[in-house]
């Protein structure tokens, strides 16, 4: 069994991705509380010890608000912190896989759906951190898989942590009776979180390089959001809960799509953010 060490492994992400394997890798699951990877000796030890085959580093501050207002904490754990655990990557001889985002596309005004060749321009802490810590580590080794995801969602399962999707946001809202306000002006490939996993084993088997990973989507923000509340059965209440959003992105869309080919041609599949939407709400049973 190939021996996998997950940082960040209780996040989101990566508390589904050890479920979903768990019978066919080992896991080191760590985060904050086993091994907070700025701490450069800590990494060393824990990977030299562990000797994993590959490590997914997916441990970081991925708050892009709270990056804009603590660039230094955001710096020392998305830019730092990777380059730690590359360098025990590249000691010990582990491949690694560093999750990046579409943000670093985010200052981008023209060009989607972006290669992975394609200039990025991020205009965030958190979209510069991410294409900073791409390239140091990619001069650190050689055995490493850049993984840059569009925005995930999925919904909450018990001793999993949840992250804000855009199915999540739309349910709390709705529950909470605050008004959405979306923006047509707004296009992301929104993938379900375990399409995503699913194919993680197939890069594992890909060369290494940078794929980008997640679902490829022709509707704004505003249409998904609504293509939700209609597969609730809630449309006589759209008048009410989603309003238009008439203040961003008016100058230009705000468009970080990817282009997933690379990652299509090496065998990966995802299905488009409108249908995997009404997939996962049937897989936990909240529609039929
Ligand atoms: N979720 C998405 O839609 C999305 C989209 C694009 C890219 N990504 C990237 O995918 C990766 C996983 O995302 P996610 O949604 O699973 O994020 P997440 O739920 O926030 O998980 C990240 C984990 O890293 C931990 N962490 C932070 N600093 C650490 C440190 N110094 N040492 C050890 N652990 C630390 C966090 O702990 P605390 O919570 O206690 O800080 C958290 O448990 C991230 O790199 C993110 O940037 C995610």
């Amino acid at each position: 069994m190939k021996k996998i060490m997950l940082t960040g492994g209780k996040g989101f992400f990566c508390s589904r991705l050890a479920d979903y394997y768990r019978d066919k890798y080992e896991f080191l699951v760590t985060d904050k509380e086993e091994l907070d990877f700025t701490d450069a000796k800590a990494v060393d030890a824990c990977v030299g010890e562990y000797r994993p085959d590959i490590i997914v580093h997916a441990g970081a501050i991925a708050v892009t608000d709270f990056c804009n207002q603590h660039p230094d904490v955001a710096h020392r754990i998305n830019v730092d912190g990777a380059v730690n655990v590359a360098e025990a990557a590249a000691k010990y001889k582990s491949a690694m896989v560093f999750i990046s985002s579409e943000q670093v596309f985010n200052g981008n005004t023209a060009g989607s759906p972006f290669q992975e060749e394609d200039e990025a321009v991020p205009n965030t802490v958190y979209g510069e951190n991410k294409l900073e810590a791409e390239g140091l580590l990619r001069n650190i080794l050689g055995e490493l898989w850049i993984a840059r995801f569009t925005w995930m969602f999925g919904l909450p399962e018990r001793g999993k942590n949840m992250s804000n999707g855009i199915l999540w946001d739309t349910l709390t809202k709705l529950w909470n009776q605050e008004t959405i306000v979306a923006s047509r002006h707004e296009f992301r490939g929104m993938a379900y979180v375990y399409e995503t996993i699913a194919n993680f084993e197939r890069l594992f088997e890909s060369p290494y390089g940078t794929y980008h990973l997640g679902a490829t989507n022709n509707h704004s923000r505003y249409e998904i959001v609504e293509h939700i509340i209609r597969l609730l059965g809630m449309e006589d209440k759209l008048p009410q809960v989603l309003k238009e959003d008439t203040v961003k992105y008016l100058d230009h869309n705000r468009d970080v799509r990817l282009d997933t080919s690379k990652a299509k041609e090496a065998g990966m599949v995802w299905t488009d953010t409108w249908d995997a939407v009404e997939i996962c709400l049937k897989e936990f049973g909240v529609i039929r």
